[in-house]
């Protein structure tokens, strides 16, 4: 077993807020600057597909002095209708966040676009992002099983939406949001299940939380916004992986300075500390409307097994699954999920692929529709077992991490997939490693 130590001040910037700092700024009149927006190939997709579809966008890299690159990024718009048609299919590359909430500010431009991905984002479902668009009054095309290349003719006079959320997803909670700014009148999405809230803070959208903890959120048709800068402070889904990373490494103590603590990004927070993990979070504090603080990992010598079943539980630590199961996998020998199906609509089938390579290294599991179960491993790790990450960075991550930890040396099918929204996750790793 590793000994790891040392402070993080280079976690990636947020994927979700980048994402959100990028298209928010494309439909706001004025310029708006965002300060530390993340170089993971996700996030810059979506600044090449905002500038294919006619929006100015300058990005700045800057030497922060202690090895670190920051990027700053300024664009420049007229307004929500400042969009021009593609001359060409917008690639998205693997991001689905990309495809998905571009969809909703395309439904509204007056013009023909098309939307396609890599192979891993052709294969995801883009039905629920197409119920919406059109109940407004877009034409929206996909190929009969559902998915990509998703062909958009936009109109200007979509109709306002009351919209019931049909799965707990903030990416569709985005779309109809910025498809109904442009909308002629009020707008309301109904919200049964928390998904991430940035697109609402950083819009300063009215919500109503019903006595039956149900959420409603208003959204007023072609109010004009104006620009304002948005600072993107660490991701909690890559700090995931170094707070597994600490908890399992021996000795080890890891502080991961200025994360994002939004309370509908941080449940794995709370569930590791009910399982008995040594995380403590310091300098809480409210940055532009988000929460952020540090987080200080020590190594945890008996971790008690992780559960999941709660349907908003499932939501809140839907990206860091993979990590909790493989963490808990290491820790306790066993992990139980359910209530999950959405898993399997990732980047890859994270049920699938995680209990794949859970077996491959000697675990006991058993998936089904909608979970799966991992009751203890027999033998130990053998060395060199080849690790299959199914396009899928976090899948990469979460077992980089057990190797590291458990001192197996795994091969990674694809060590560059972390690239998608962790392009320094080894180099910080290294840093770490006594
Ligand atoms: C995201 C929402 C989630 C998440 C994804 C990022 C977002 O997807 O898995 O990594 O930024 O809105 P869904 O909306 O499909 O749940």
């Amino acid at each position: 077993m590793s000994v790891f130590q040392g402070e993080v001040s280079s976690l990636p910037p947020d994927k979700s807020i980048s994402h959100r700092a990028a298209l928010i700024g494309a439909l706001a009149e004025g310029s708006t600057e965002i300060t530390n927006f993340s170089g993971g190939y996700d996030n810059q997709s979506t600044l090449s597909v905002l500038k294919d579809a006619g929006i100015a966008i300058r990005q700045q890299e800057i030497p922060a002095g202690d090895g670190r690159i920051v990027r700053n990024v300024v664009i420049e718009s007229g307004g929500l209708w400042s969009f021009k048609a593609p001359t060409q299919p917008l690639m998205c590359n693997n991001s689905g966040s990309t495809m998905r909430m571009l969809a909703g500010i395309l439904a509204a431009q007056p013009f023909r676009s098309e939307l396609v991905g890599d192979a891993s984002l052709m294969k995801r479902p883009m039905k629920r992002i197409a119920d919406p668009l059109r109940q407004m009054g877009a034409e929206i095309s996909l190929t009969p099983a559902g998915t990509a290349p998703v062909v958009i003719v936009g109109t200007r006079d979509l109709k306002p939406i009351e919209y019931h959320l049909p799965v707990p997803s903030a990416q569709v909670k985005s779309l109809v949001a910025f498809a109904a700014m442009h909308a002629d009148g009020r707008s309301k999405i109904i919200e049964p299940i928390r998904s991430r809230d940035h697109t609402e803070l950083m819009l300063g959208l009215e919500t109503i939380d019903r006595p039956d903890g149900v959420r409603e959120i208003i959204i007023d048709g072609r109010k004009p916004l104006g620009a304002k800068p948005f600072h993107v402070p660490a991701d909690p889904s890559a700090a995931c992986f170094m707070i597994a990373l600490g908890l399992l490494g021996q000795r080890s103590e890891v502080v991961l300075r200025q994360v994002c603590l939004n309370p509908t990004r941080v449940a794995y927070i709370d569930l590791l500390q009910e399982a008995g993990a040594g995380l403590v979070i310091e300098n809480a504090r409210s940055v532009g409307g988000e929460l952020i603080g540090d987080i200080v990992v020590r190594s945890c010598s008996s971790l008690k097994p992780l559960r999941i079943s709660d349907h908003a539980v499932v939501a809140g630590v839907i990206d860091e699954v993979p990590m909790l199961a493989v963490l808990s996998a290491f820790a306790s020998g066993e992990f139980e999920l359910h209530n999950a199906a959405e898993l399997r609509t990732k980047e890859s089938d994270r049920i699938d692929a995680i209990v794949v390579n859970l077996q491959r290294l000697g675990f006991e599991c058993e998936q089904y529709p909608d979970g799966f179960v991992v009751k203890g491993r027999t033998g130990s790790i053998q060395q060199d077992v080849v690790i299959e990450c199914f396009d899928d960075h976090r899948i990469a991550m979460s077992f980089a991490i057990a190797a590291e930890a458990a001192g197996a040396s795994l091969v990674l099918s694809d060590r560059d997939v972390v690239g998608v929204s962790f392009p320094n996750f080894f180099s910080i790793i290294d840093s770490l490693r006594q």
